[in-house]
């Protein structure tokens, strides 16, 4: 068995996350992935058109009634994710009203924008759940660790999703936030699907390592069938940064990817998002629900990470947590065998 302080913190028995992956849902992959011995972590999800702050509330009700397990959430914290604030005060206010959430839910992670202002309402109002950022650059791992969250999800420019300007890989990165923040806890997240990648994320000093693109090709993720079957014949350079919602974003390469042009400047990024109107707000969204909904791989927006050259089939969340685990062990035990 593992242990790092991640597991500790947690009450979790391995070191392995699921990533958040709004705006879809990941509700029964993060039920599946805390029952397995990991930590589930649910996605910022937008795509039912109902009140997203109700909604929500909804997705944490039915995965404490659906486990006594530890579990995670994601809130996004951008300016053009207008709901985050109330979502950021409203959720340790059911954790109160909820006995059972505020056993349960002891990981809250904000990306996307700035941590601050979770960081200090979170601290009063949620003391004993940890909160983590996402982190893409050592700089921008500063003002989180400025900010006091107690941890980082360090994210390297391989991972599937948004991504920042940066483009730094997680191989660097982890090693960078590692070194200079020995005392932060840490995940390392981007690029991992793989029992060997899981030994070296471990290796460099993670307390844990997330994954997304992995348990997307789950039986257990709620993705629509024609997403997940594209995941195990992708190659590593079968994705495209092309512009998202907040900056830049990685997709598999498809119609919509294609036509969809080059990663524009952070200027702008900025430029347009000032400029924004509700019309092409929904416009976007509309790409990740014709996936969500009909499974349409052609129009809409497949966000894949590059680990989709890893994966080669549509595993059980539980085969992926328990197995990757052992075999990274297995991994470091050898190693260590090998020093004489
Ligand atoms: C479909 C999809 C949606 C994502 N949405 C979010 C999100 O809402 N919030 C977030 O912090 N990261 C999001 N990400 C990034 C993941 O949390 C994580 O960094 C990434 O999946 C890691 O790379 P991997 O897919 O190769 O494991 C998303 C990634 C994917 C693949």
């Amino acid at each position: 068995m593992i242990k790092t302080r991640i597991t500790e913190a947690f009450g979790i028995k391995y070191p392995i996350l699921s990533a958040p992956m709004g705006p879809f849902y990941t509700t029964e992959l993060t039920v599946a992935t805390s029952e397995a011995g990991g930590l589930g972590v649910l996605s910022h999800a937008t795509l039912r058109g109902k009140n997203s702050i109700e909604d929500f509330k909804a997705q944490l009700e039915y995965v404490v009634e659906h486990t006594d397990k530890p579990f995670g959430f994601n809130v996004r914290t951008a300016r053009v994710q207008t709901d985050h604030k109330i979502l950021l005060r409203k959720i340790p206010d059911w954790c109160k009203k909820n006995p059972k959430l505020q056993e349960q839910l002891v990981y809250g992670l904000t990306s996307a924008g700035g941590p601050r202002k979770a960081a200090a309402m979170w601290q009063k109002k949620a003391p004993d759940m940890y909160h983590f950022h996402v982190g893409p650059a050592l700089w921008l791992v500063d003002k989180i660790v400025e900010s006091g969250c107690d941890g980082v999800v360090a994210t390297g420019t391989e991972g599937g999703g948004h991504q920042s300007y940066e483009k730094v890989s997680t191989l660097v990165l982890t090693q960078q936030v590692a070194k200079k923040y020995p005392d932060t806890m840490l995940v390392s997240c981007g690029g991992y699907a793989s029992p060997e990648g899981v030994a070296a994320g471990l290796a460099m000093g993670a307390d844990a390592i997330a994954m997304g693109t992995r348990f997307i090709a789950s039986n257990q993720s709620e993705f629509h069938p024609n997403y997940k079957a594209l995941i195990p014949p992708a190659t590593a350079r079968d994705t495209v940064l092309t512009t998202g919602g907040f900056g830049p974003i990685r997709l598999l390469k498809n119609k919509y990817a294609l036509e969809h042009g080059k990663v524009i400047s952070k200027e702008e990024k900025i430029a347009q998002e000032m400029a924004y109107n509700m019309d092409e707000y929904l416009e976007d969204l509309y790409r990740y629900e014709i996936v969500y909904t009909k499974g349409d791989v052609d129009d809409g927006a497949i966000p894949v990470g590059q680990t989709c050259g890893l994966i080669d089939e549509i595993l059980d969340v539980d085969d992926i947590i328990s197995t990757f685990t052992k075999k990274a062990e297995e991994k470091l035990k050898n190693l260590c065998s090998n020093i004489s």
